[in-house]
């Protein structure tokens, strides 16, 4: 068993219909999906998922994209998963996100960045069970 790390598809990713894709690129890089659910985060459990950034000036715009629309949560897993899954992803700004990296492929902007990656182990496993329970998690 690799270690794990936990990933959102977000609202504009949904919206733009790269649900597929997306899937497809973290597969191909040889994670294994864990979990997986589409679901709605009110403003609520978006502004609480997101609680560590509130004091930063993007926090409500962030919080309000956030529960704008579904999202895809899953728990992915492969040796090295947290950061091997964030360099598949790419930088934060998809302007300045290496060729082929999702973020590069399929994001709108700095703030409608199409997917998460946790930044820790430790975060990793918070954010997997704010999604899913104990059960889901094989
Ligand atoms: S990190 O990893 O904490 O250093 O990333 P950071 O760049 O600080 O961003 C944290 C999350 O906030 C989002 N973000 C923004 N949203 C809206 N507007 C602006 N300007 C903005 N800047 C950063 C960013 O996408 C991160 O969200 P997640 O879901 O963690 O990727």
């Amino acid at each position: 068993m690799g270690n794990r790390t936990f990933t959102m598809i977000k609202p504009d990713a949904v919206a733009n219909g790269h649900i597929g894709a997306i899937l497809e690129k973290i597969n191909g890089a040889g994670f294994r999906i864990v979990a997986l659910k589409m679901t709605r985060l009110s403003t609520e459990k978006a502004g609480e998922f997101y609680a560590v950034h509130k004091e930063r000036p993007f926090y409500g715009e962030l919080v309000e994209f956030m529960s704008s629309g579904h999202i895809v949560a899953a728990i992915l897993e492969k040796d090295n998963a947290v950061e091997d899954f964030r360099k598949l992803i790419g930088a934060t700004n998809p302007a300045n996100a290496d060729a082929g990296t999702i973020r590069k492929l399929f994001a709108e902007s700095l703030g409608r960045n199409a997917i998460h990656g946790s930044d820790s182990d430790e975060n990793a496993a918070i954010e997997g069970s704010f999604f899913f329970s104990g059960l889901e998690q094989f």
